[in-house]
């Protein structure tokens, strides 16, 4: 996003630390952008931004691989908070000492404020709680920083310097277990920083439908849609801005939930007008997955398949249209996407992108992604403000090879029905508890090759196992397996067991992730 007033840079010691404080930040509608810690200076000047937070970071202060924080940005007079590794940095920097604990601070812990003074914890209890993580300590300090926070085992677990508007905490304020943390964060943004509250759904809509309608002119427009929340949002953004210049292609590869196309279909082209195409390529992806069984040729025919159903279409689209082709593709990237990729530099190339599944080499567009600078809550909150449906919004994530590698063995037809109904039961389960949005995904995973003896009516019966596997999970990375309630779960059992009568046995997946992956293949 282009230099504005109101920007706080994050500078990135750990992508992951990095990426919850800018997302808080984002929470107290300010933007927020991640630079990596060795961005030169003058591009954090270019910014002008209002403040700068340096993040916490595995490392510590004294690997001599540690990450280097440059003094000079010390120097730029912009209001700084330091979290954790940051925290130690700055002492580093500024002349103080580090040293190792003997004991270490992981977890819940109880600190002092030392100076009721101290502006960054403004009316907040002197005795509170924190999330700490730390095994050095800064021992000591210059004589112009104040201490302004103790714990049980180290003298010195926040400070500050007035004047140079340095400001640092050695636990975590970003994290749910820091009760005063987002407190603390909006006391330093908005009343030593002076940041204003601007960042909001409507004006970031605003500036997409602007910029995207400048830059697109009168070309034409393609986006591949998934079903999922991020590449319907996209397209909704880029419909607003160019209308009927835009076209949404759907590929219906048969290995869909149930209700999926319908759905899209409902959302797109019957409540919005979007031009949508849907290419029906149900038997050429069975045809190509015949006899596989194996998880990562599955992946691979099913990606190839994907290419020449999008490209046909494309094609079919541009001569119904009597236009020579598409300028632009739209993809639904989002920020964490680019930090990952560490590709923060703006430009962009197509990557084989999760959901639209890889595009040949000879397709060439320039890509529009509006999400790009946006998190997933984020994305959520403007598809509610573009009155996007609640079921597409909080649809859980969805693998692109779909039910496939949900299909322990060799998929065909018939399997595929019996998953998706199971995972139709499974869904409406959840929803009626209540408790969808609180889980990451719930994959449910038909063992077809597997068969298990069970007792149906007085007639002994040799079906398939299915197994559900409910997780919790921020981004994917990690996930635990989710303690749903034994009631859901028995009604999950037996509904399932009772309306398809080729599944004999339910499993429940008590696996975190790692050791296990959260799909199964
Ligand atoms: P795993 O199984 O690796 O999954 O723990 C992590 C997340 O990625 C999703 N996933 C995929 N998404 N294409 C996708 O678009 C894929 O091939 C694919 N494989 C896994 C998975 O659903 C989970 O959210």
């Amino acid at each position: 996003m282009n230099s504005r007033h109101n920007t706080v840079v994050v500078i990135n010691f750990g992508a992951q630390y990095a990426q919850l404080i800018a997302r808080r930040v984002r929470e107290a509608h300010i933007f927020s952008t991640i630079m990596p810690y060795f961005v030169p200076v003058e591009e954090i000047v270019e910014l002008k931004p209002s403040a700068i937070i340096l993040s916490g970071g595995p490392a510590s202060v004294f690997e001599t691989t540690a990450p280097q924080l440059n003094k000079d940005i010390l120097d730029l007079g912009i209001p700084i908070l330091g979290i954790c590794y940051g925290f130690q940095a700055i002492a580093q920097s500024v002349g103080g000492s580090v040293e190792h604990n003997d004991i270490a601070e992981y977890g819940r812990t109880k600190i002092e404020v030392t100076d009721p003074t101290s502006s960054l914890f403004l009316n907040q209890p002197i005795s509170q709680e924190v999330w700490m993580s730390h095994r050095d300590t800064v021992a000591k300090l210059p004589e112009s920083f104040t201490v302004t926070a103790k714990s049980p085992v180290a003298a010195i677990v926040a400070f500050e310097n007035k004047e140079r508007s340095i400001y640092a905490t050695q636990w975590h304020p970003e994290v749910v277990h820091t009760p005063y943390g987002q407190r603390t964060l909006e006391t330093f943004l908005y009343d030593i920083a002076k940041c204003e509250p601007t960042w909001m759904p409507d004006e970031i809509i605003e500036q997409q439908v602007a910029s995207i309608t400048k830059e697109v002119s009168d070309s034409h427009v393609l986006c591949g849609l998934s079903g999922g929340v991020d590449s319907t949002v996209a397209a909704a953004i880029v419909h607003k801005a160019v209308g009927d210049q835009l076209t949404c292609v759907f590929v219906d590869n048969g290995l869909l939930r149930e209700n999926e196309k319908e759905q899209v279909i409902s959302a797109f082209a019957e409540t919005e007008h979007i031009d949508l195409h849907v290419e029906d390529a149900r038997e050429e992806f069975l045809e190509a997955l015949k006899n596989i069984t194996d998880p990562e040729t599955k992946r691979k025919v099913i990606g190839n398949a994907f290419i020449r159903a999008f490209e046909r279409a494309s094609k079919k689209v541009a001569q119904q249209k009597h236009i020579k082709g598409f300028d632009y593709l739209v993809q639904g990237t989002l920020y964490p996407d680019v930090v990952e990729s560490g590709d923060q530099t703006g430009t962009s190339v197509i990557k084989s992108h999760h959901n639209v599944g890889g595009l040949p080499d000879d397709m060439e567009f320039k890509l529009i992604e509006p999400l790009r600078d946006l998190f997933k809550d984020e994305v959520r909150n403007i598809g509610a403000l573009l009155g996007i449906d609640d079921k597409i919004l909080w649809r859980h994530p969805f693998p692109g090879p779909g039910l496939a590698v949900r299909i322990i063995g060799e998929v065909t037809e018939d399997r595929l029905k019996i998953l998706a109904t199971a995972d139709r039961i499974v869904t409406e389960e959840l929803n009626d508890a209540g408790v969808d949005r609180s889980l990451w995904q719930c994959p449910v995973v038909l063992l077809a090759d597997v068969r298990s003896v069970g007792i149906q009516g007085d007639a002994r019966t040799y079906g398939h196992p299915v197994v559900i596997r409910p997780v919790t999970s921020q981004d994917a990375m990690t996930a635990d397996w989710a303690k749903l309630d034994y009631e859901l779960l028995s009604k999950i059992s037996s509904r399932i067991t009772n309306e398809i009568h080729e599944i004999t046995r339910v499993v429940l997946d008590i696996t975190s992730k790692p050791p296990a992956s959260i799909e199964w293949e």
